[in-house]
């Protein structure tokens, strides 16, 4: 049978050199493929003898085995080279130290936002928003601020232009979140409990003012809420957010169309060596105003004022900020100084909780 020798020479031989896994497979169809050489011999078996079919087709078949074992031995062979080669080309050092990568940094407005949402939050604050483009109704008639009253003068207000015949009153750029507690109450009705952080807008420019910045609102209401929650609810407020034990708050009667009585508040702090100090020395520093919501206010949202009575107060979040963060010059905050942002900025991925420390 030197016929089967050659054909296994030359098939073992083709196998030995091939070399990629395409080349294998067209021989593996042309020796054992249904119309390869090797197939054809077996099929050739059934026009013989029954003896000499016998000994061919033993033969064929231990042909048949050793083309078979040899083409399978070559795949996995290629298939391990090919590994290999991956292995070689993809290598990693996993001892390099890593490089971190700057994604950007948090804004110390946004990162105290953060921050006193998760401090309200702790004391059932909801969060809510109103729009930075305002009706004159919700910024100041709602308020108690009619239009000739003179508060209207007080907030150098910027007004939106209007079309051409409207003789309507202007939209204007809020100049406080307080129209926010119109929104939430006339949605929401009584009780109800909300902060609203935003951005307002007043034509003021110097190192402590901006035309663009920003306030959160605090709002309760409910059947018996009094002046002694709203100081409770800002202390325990500031103790957290100036991560301070204890904090020394003072009420200074003041005037405010919407609150009656109304106060403004200031905290002890301390200025010693340039270097600002909450809950000690004979500073006061004001932050915000507050106040008895009026009747009135109430009435313009739909809340029935001989049922329902509570608090509102406004804060300043770009000072508290500077305060919190010793940060000197509130026109840097709107400039966008990458250097100043690289500074001043927090790591984008903390988010501040009062379990795991607000600003750690
Ligand atoms: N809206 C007031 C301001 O911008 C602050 C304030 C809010 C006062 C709520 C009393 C109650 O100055």
């Amino acid at each position: 049978m030197d016929a089967l020798d050659t054909l296994k020479a030359k098939y073992l031989t083709a196998v030995a050199n091939v070399g990629d896994e395409a080349g294998l497979e067209d021989l593996r169809v042309a020796a054992l493929g249904k119309k390869g050489e090797i197939s054809a011999l077996m099929s050739g078996l059934g026009k013989m003898e029954p003896d000499q079919r016998r000994a061919a087709g033993a033969m064929l078949n231990v042909l048949k085995d050793e083309i078979d074992a040899a083409l399978r031995a070559k795949k996995a062979a290629l298939g391990d080279a090919t590994l290999n080669e991956r292995l070689r080309s993809e290598w990693l050092d996993v001892t390099l130290p890593g490089r971190p990568r700057r994604v950007g940094t948090i804004h110390p407005v946004s990162q105290v936002m953060e921050e006193l949402t998760a401090i309200f939050a702790d004391m059932g604050f909801a969060v809510a928003e109103g729009p930075q483009v305002e009706s004159d109704w919700y910024n100041f008639d709602a308020l108690n601020i009619p239009p000739e009253h003179p508060a209207r003068q007080e907030h150098d207000t910027f007004f939106m232009n209007r079309a051409e015949g409207d003789n309507r009153p202007p939209h204007v750029l809020r100049t406080h979140t307080s129209p926010v507690q119109i929104r939430a109450m006339a949605a929401q009705g009584a009780p109800i409990r909300v902060i609203a952080p935003g951005r307002v807008y007043r034509m003021d420019m110097d190192q402590t003012h901006t035309p663009m910045f920003h306030q959160v609102e605090g709002l309760a209401i409910d059947r018996n809420i009094s002046m002694a929650n709203l100081k409770w609810v800002l202390e325990e407020f500031c103790r957290a957010f100036f991560e301070v034990p204890s904090v020394e708050l003072r009420f200074r009667a003041s005037h405010f169309p919407f609150t009656e009585p109304s106060a403004e508040v200031d905290i002890r702090c301390s200025w010693e060596g340039g270097q600002l100090k909450i809950g000690q020395g004979d500073k006061w520093m004001e932050i915000l105003g507050s106040g008895m919501v009026h009747p009135k206010v109430l009435s313009a949202a739909g809340v029935n004022p001989d049922e329902w009575q509570g608090f509102a107060f406004g804060m300043g979040i770009d000072r508290i900020a500077m305060l919190k963060y010793g940060i000197p010059d509130l026109r840097a905050f709107f400039e966008s100084d990458l250097r100043w942002l690289r500074h001043y900025g927090f790591a984008a991925l903390n988010m501040p909780d009062l379990a795991g420390g607000l600003s750690a």
